[in-house]
């Protein structure tokens, strides 16, 4: 095979095969060894996926060393600073930038299909008041399926459409719901007269008894930060949704998967983890004391919102928010004294050796939770926020994933290390 091939040889045996070695338009060149097992009869071992290609796909593009991301080719710069989420949910799920009668169709459909079922109301209602919004996500967004049959079918392109839809369109409704319910208020409807952003503050923070107006200023940092949350390629959640869909499973079962493994603090969760540091750190006198805790390998303790698997240069992402929290904090809340400690710490953390060393660059979690407290979204849905952005990457990834005709169910390997053969003992023997 030459050039484009790598050989890989068992020493211990002797044997040696060639595999194709296959070149994506960025990025590292992929050994494609789909067929060691067949050929060799070995497996390879690379838990958390540090170098393994789990799929091809055409939808987004990161180069961690450079602080690189693009959907569909666009720059997260350019896409951040020029459009808008609706626009980037119609790239990302078709690819292209829509013309204006595109976007606008796009635009009507996803606000029309905005309503939740009724019998949503009742489900909620069996949810304790105190429970997290997350678990309530993982629950409502599964449920869906139940509410939504009529578009199960998953080979069926207008079913796929269908559903994508629904779920971009109801999230916010849900994660609003999720959010009054806790506070026991009623929940409130959408208003189809508002942009994507908009109704969803709409629907967290009106009351019957006044009237509410969005803050345009707030709308627009929303909107931001759902652009940069779109999409991360094969991240945690993305994969999720990848696996339990490539089981043929409904996208509704496969997006509720994702929400749950959104959740964890290592992935989505950061951002809430962010400002619970930040007000357990309390003063910028204690930030030392913390570092050297971050740093203490007795301790387990890690900065929230410090690095990241991919990202070892500074996330772009966290970039444009971080200007995006110091405008809307000057206009609203004056000095905040979070962002103080923030600043503080990413300053110290930056010239910090053993920060600069592992190259862990604050993330967009780090930024994005001290914007949402700008806004006033409560803690306990920063991640729920995040959920909402994600949710067109997991749909555009996982319509990827099952109109490939060469998809098969994902099925990882392992490498036994348990208990060898043995015989059982009967319990009076043991
Ligand atoms: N604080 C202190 N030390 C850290 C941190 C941190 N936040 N992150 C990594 N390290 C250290 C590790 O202890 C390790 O040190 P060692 O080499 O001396 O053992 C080294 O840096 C490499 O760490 P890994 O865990 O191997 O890095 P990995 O790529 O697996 O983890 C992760 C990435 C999970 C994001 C990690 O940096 C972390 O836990 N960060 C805090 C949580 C966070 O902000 N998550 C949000 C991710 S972004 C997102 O989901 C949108």
């Amino acid at each position: 095979m030459g050039k484009e091939s790598i050989t890989i040889t068992n020493n211990a045996t002797g044997a040696s095969e060639e595999f194709p070695l296959l070149h994506p338009t960025h990025g590292p060149s992929v050994a494609d060894i789909r067929t060691l097992y067949s050929k060799m009869g070995i497996f390879t071992y690379d838990p958390g996926f540090k170098s393994t290609a789990s799929c091809k796909s055409k939808i987004t593009f990161i180069d961690g060393e450079k602080g690189i991301l693009l959907y569909r080719g666009y720059g997260i710069e350019e896409l951040a600073e020029k459009s808008n989420y609706l626009e980037v949910c119609y790239l990302l799920l078709h690819g292209e930038l829509p013309a204006k009668e595109e976007y606008d169709k796009f635009a009507g459909i996803i606000t029309r299909h905005s309503m939740v079922h009724e019998g949503f109301k009742s489900f909620l209602a069996g949810f304790r008041r105190d429970a997290h919004p997350m678990a309530i996500m993982v629950g409502m967004v599964g449920a869906l399926s139940a509410f939504y049959h009529d578009s199960l079918e998953i080979h069926n392109p207008k079913h796929q459409e269908i559903s994508a839809h629904r779920l971009i369109a109801k999230i916010t409704t849900i994660a609003a719901a999720a959010y009054k319910y806790s506070i026991g208020q009623p929940i409130n409807y959408p208003d189809n007269k508002l942009g994507y952003a908009e109704n969803f503050l709409h629907m967290m923070f009106s009351v019957p008894a006044e009237k509410y107006e969005v803050d345009p200023l707030h709308a627009k940092a929303l909107d931001l930060i759902l652009i940069l949350h779109a999409d991360h390629e094969q991240n945690a959640s993305t994969s999720t949704v990848r696996l339990a869909g490539s089981s043929e499973a409904n996208p509704f079962a496969a997006a509720s998967a994702g929400v749950g493994a959104l959740w964890g603090p290592a992935h989505g969760g950061a951002n809430e983890a962010v400002l619970t540091m930040l007000e357990e750190i309390g003063d910028v006198k204690n930030i030392p004391k913390f570092i050297d805790k971050a740093k203490n390998k007795d301790d387990s303790f890690r900065l929230m919102g410090f690095g990241h698997r991919v990202y070892k240069n500074y996330d772009p992402r966290a970039k444009l928010i971080k200007k995006m929290s110091r405008d809307i904090i000057e206009k609203t809340d004056g000095n905040d004294p979070l962002l103080e400690i923030a600043l503080r710490l990413e300053e110290i953390a930056m010239k910090d050796d053993y920060f600069v060393e592992r190259k862990l660059f604050p993330n967009v979690d780090f930024y994005s939770g001290i914007t949402y407290k700008a806004i006033r979204i409560p803690v306990n849905m920063f991640t729920v926020v995040f959920t909402m952005g994600r949710m067109v990457g997991w749909m555009a990834q996982w319509a990827e994933m099952i109109q490939d005709p060469k998809r098969v169910i994902g099925r990882p390997r392992q490498l036994y290390d348990g208990a060898a053969t043995r015989s059982y003992i009967p319990m009076d023997k043991r």
